[in-house]
């Protein structure tokens, strides 16, 4: 059974994807951001399900745009007065936005989630409604075969979060995890190299900061029989390539959790933007190559937060809300564990009730320790800006972090083959990008024409460079090539160390290229290109990209070269 129904870039499309289950997916064909993961490009979708076993039970709802979309469906599907069980994988608006109106539609359901979960709801919907805590491992039968079993997934990216596997239908409902920001009319992942791009950034975004708590989501998952689809909240079901994306969560997690450096990141949840901000953060920290950990303020008891800051070289946290005392001592508690050769980090919410940054900030230089970043001063509600500056923030932090750690190992590396390696030059160029409000420069040097037909380029770009989240998959940038003999003064200025957030092209002269990106004017020309794919090669990203517009404004001028003496830096 198939049906799609349409309104102006908001759609519905409905469909049986095994026995007795139903997906109805809102698809946000438009929606190009999601607060930090602002790569997004190709919309998104918000999954909901429904299972008929001899009582029936519908996973999540769907974002409060889709309202009258998603209610009128819903009760073509089934008869709301039927509803046995409402099971709430974790309590974000983008898929419990509607809860309230099923709710109201619905009074008999059992709202069925972990016990964040319903403590959650209950902020959210304000009013009394029957429910059941779920743990891991516990199970509803819902007849026919339908035994649903619960399986714990905290932190991926919620605290509340769960999956739920069907043991009639080898179906997993996991909402946020293995999703993807993707929209098209594709039910299922059959066009793996059309999503891939999609589902790693989005992995990057919400899941690598939360490696650890991957790993032992997936070590819950392994003991559940087989899973043959798993339906997600966000974009296509997997199916076809099941085995090979939800694999890649454990590669990639194993990459980052081993790490020895690691950062823990606090933050409260349902407070301000405190949850996307420290998200934010995370992604610049976690772009450094060092292993993380986020927990919320609200749900982490004392004893964990001690333990957890103790081992942790840096510690990001928010300034604490009056209002919650118990987040007050959960800060306060940070503050005690803090020892002196750690970094820290220190964010605002803007949530209107926080304690003064600049005392939480005394206190830390009072115990010695390092300010990892500057503190992020939140004055209004966040922009892409915002989220760029915090990002960059983290990745200051990871920087700092690992930089003893990469002195030695360029040290150590000295030898014949890396002197070898220098010999291979390279010459001398500033990419520039804008995306949005933000805006980005760096220095490159790795930069190799890669095809004729169509005139395309690659570029290494190092993982912890802020420009690399603007030359995602259809980003456009510019390769500013410079002049052999006239180039210093752009390098000294593009090689500074900039603060996060800081304007790169203050005191520089630009114009903008055709997609509006600056090029800067003493360049010896330009080529502007659209990103076409992304190759991961360790601690740095291939970009290859095609060139669509470019122009040379000295004929007769070289292009700037770059020698060096060994190939284990730049
Ligand atoms: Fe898709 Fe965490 O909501």
């Amino acid at each position: 059974m198939t049906s799609t129904l349409t309104t102006p870039r908001l759609s519905l499309q409905t469909l049986t994807i095994a026995d007795d289950t139903i997906a109805i997916r809102s698809l946000d064909w438009d929606r190009d951001r999601f607060d930090i993961e602002f790569g997004l490009q190709n919309g998104t979708t918000y999954n909901s399900y429904l299972i008929f076993g001899d009582k029936i039970a519908l996973v999540d709802t769907s974002h409060a745009k889709f309202r009258s979309l998603y209610l009128e469906e819903l009760q073509k599907q089934v008869d709301l007065s039927q509803l046995d069980y409402l099971i709430i994988s974790h309590t974000e608006p983008d898929h419990s936005g509607l809860v309230k109106d099923v709710l109201q539609l619905a009074p008999q359901v059992t709202v069925v989630g972990t016990k964040v979960a319903l403590q959650f709801l209950q902020d959210l919907v304000h009013t009394k409604f029957s429910q059941q805590v779920v743990k891991n491992g516990d199970q509803i039968d819902l007849g026919k075969g339908h035994i649903l079993q619960f399986v714990n997934a905290p932190n991926l990216h919620w605290p509340d979060t769960m999956m739920t596997y069907d043991h009639r239908t080898g179906v997993l409902f996991t909402c946020d995890i293995f999703g993807m920001h993707y929209c098209d009319s594709s039910v299922f992942d059959e066009n793996l190299a059309a999503i891939l791009p999609d589902y790693r950034f989005y992995y990057e975004c919400l899941m690598a900061p939360n490696a650890r708590s991957v790993l032992s989501a997936m070590k819950r998952m392994d003991e559940l029989p087989p899973v043959k689809i798993v339906a997600n909240g966000h974009g296509p079901l997997l199916k076809y390539n099941l085995q090979e994306l939800t694999e890649n969560y454990r590669t990639w997690s194993q990459a980052q959790a081993k790490h020895e450096t690691n950062v823990v990141i606090f933050y409260v949840s349902d407070y301000g933007y405190s949850d996307r901000l420290s998200q934010a953060i995370a992604r610049g920290v976690g772009k450094t190559g060092v292993a993380l950990e986020m927990r919320d303020l609200r749900t982490t008891d004392l004893q964990e937060i001690r333990e957890l800051v103790e081992q942790a070289s840096g510690v990001v946290f928010p300034t604490p809300p009056q209002s919650l005392p118990a987040v007050q001592t959960a800060v306060a508690t940070i503050l005690a564990s803090l020892q002196p050769k750690q970094a820290v980090g220190i964010f605002e919410s803007f949530g209107g009730e926080e304690e003064a940054i600049d005392l939480l900030a005394n206190r830390c230089k009072d115990l010695g320790v390092t300010l990892g970043f500057p503190l992020l001063r939140i004055k209004t509600a966040p922009s892409q800006t915002t989220y760029q500056m915090c990002e960059e923030a983290g990745t200051d932090l990871g920087q700092l972090l690992t930089r003893k750690q990469n002195i030695q190992q360029m040290k150590a590396l000295d030898n014949d083959l890396d002197k070898a390696m220098g010999r291979i030059a390279g010459g001398l160029y500033i990419v520039t990008a804008k995306k949005g409000e933000m805006t980005s420069a760096m220095v490159a040097s790795w930069v190799s024409q890669a095809s004729f037909k169509p005139l395309g380029i690659t570029i290494a770009v190092a993982k912890d460079r802020a420009i690399e989240a603007l030359m995602q998959v259809g980003d456009y940038f510019v390769l500013n090539i410079l002049e052999e003999g006239n180039y210093s003064h752009l390098l000294r200025h593009f090689l500074k160390r900039f603060a996060p957030g800081a304007d790169r092209f203050a005191g520089v002269k630009t114009q903008p290229s055709g997609k509006g990106i600056p090029i800067l004017t003493e360049a010896l020309a330009y080529v502007e290109c659209q990103v076409v794919s992304r190759m991961d090669a360790h601690d740095h990203w291939i970009v290859y990209a095609v060139a669509e517009d470019g122009k040379v404004s000295k004929p007769d001028a070289l292009t700037a070269t770059h020698h060096r003496k060994v190939g284990n830096h730049y």
